[in-house]
């Protein structure tokens, strides 16, 4: 069976800004309809990664294939693009602003209105610009990149600086191309909860090299997570009552004590092994597992 051609691949990116590596050694594979998140903290090197797959930058080091194109200009022919804040004549209509980007890409002007349509701005398409909210303005900015029917959108935080329901507009937006237009998504994002509900891969990037890479379900299968309360002096205890669980990291410090989370085991046994070896518990909780939870155990220290 041949292989199927990745949406993007990239192999061995590498981008420096003076001696520091904004992006190093990085690999991606985004198979064609998915929606793969591209996750980190700020400053990961999300956004320089994006400029190089889209050209805008170059990189040092590193390939990179859009449907297996991998020329510079070509490459692009199949991609549309929200990278940062979208920038428009604010003094235009968010219609005209569009008609513009058309006629730059030698797309017929009556691509305008479905776009318009597509991002539910259909009723203020002739208002103009600068009294466009910003989640307006977020979605203006995805109509435009939609306007030469990519089949490859990458979008770079579309929903920074957006309220709940402006994320919310957003995240469906985005699953409704995926699903309706089989359109493969690349949605960065600092905000892991936000792309969890609608990622179904995911790649985590940490001071510009991935640290982790899987499918949604799998890196959030393993049981729920607990987070147990207690005083400082008692950690030599929860240490010996806990060595055999394969992760157990403090995460911060409570009212009453550290705050350990772990996984791999569940309430009941942890509450019998932290009475068993007279550890006090000021509080125990158990809830899902969520990306925050596993990018917490790859960045954080382990408990000694
Ligand atoms: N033009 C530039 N000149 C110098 N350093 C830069 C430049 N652009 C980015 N960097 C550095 O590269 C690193 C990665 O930045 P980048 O903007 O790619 O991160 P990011 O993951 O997009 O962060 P954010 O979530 O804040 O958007 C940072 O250390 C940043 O300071
Ligand atoms: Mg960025």
């Amino acid at each position: 069976m041949a292989a199927t051609t990745a949406a993007l691949e990239v192999k061995g990116l590498r981008r420096t800004y003076g001696s520091r590596a904004a992006v190093d050694n990085l690999d991606l594979c985004v198979t064609e309809g998915s929606v793969y998140g591209f996750l980190g903290p700020n400053g990961a090197g999300k956004t320089t990664a994006m400029r190089c797959i889209l050209g805008l930058i170059k990189s040092d080091a590193g390939s990179i294939a859009i449907f297996g194109e991998t020329n510079a200009v070509k490459r692009r022919q199949h991609v549309g693009a929200l990278v940062e804040t979208p920038r428009f004549y604010e003094w235009l209509s968010g219609k005209k602003n569009l008609e513009i980007a058309a006629a730059y890409a030698g797309i017929p002007n009556d691509q305008v209105a479905p776009a318009l349509t597509r991002v539910g701005l259909q009723d203020r398409g002739n208002d103009i610009v600068s009294g466009y909210s910003l989640g307006m303005k977020q979605r203006l900015g995805i109509a435009r990149a939609l306007l030469t029917k990519p089949r490859l959108l990458l979008l770079d935080e579309p929903t920074n600086g957006l309220d709940p329901q402006g994320m919310k507009d957003v995240r469906e937006l985005i699953a409704a191309l995926a699903r309706d237009e089989a359109i493969t998504i690349f949605i960065s994002s600092h905000l892991l909860f936000e792309v969890q509900s609608v990622a179904t891969r995911v790649g985590i990037i940490e001071n510009g090299k991935l640290i982790a890479e899987g499918d949604v379900d799998e890196l959030l299968a393993g049981g729920d997570v607990l987070e147990v309360e207690v005083g400082s002096t008692d950690k030599a205890g929860l240490s010996a009552a806990l060595a055999d669980i394969a992760e157990a990291t403090v995460i911060g410090a409570g009212a009453e004590g550290e705050i350990v989370q772990l996984t791999g085991i569940d309430a009941a046994e942890l509450n019998k092994r932290l009475v068993a070896a007279g550890v006090p518990v000021s509080s125990l909780s158990s809830r899902g597992r969520t990306l925050e939870d596993l990018f917490l155990s790859l960045t954080k220290s382990e408990i000694t």
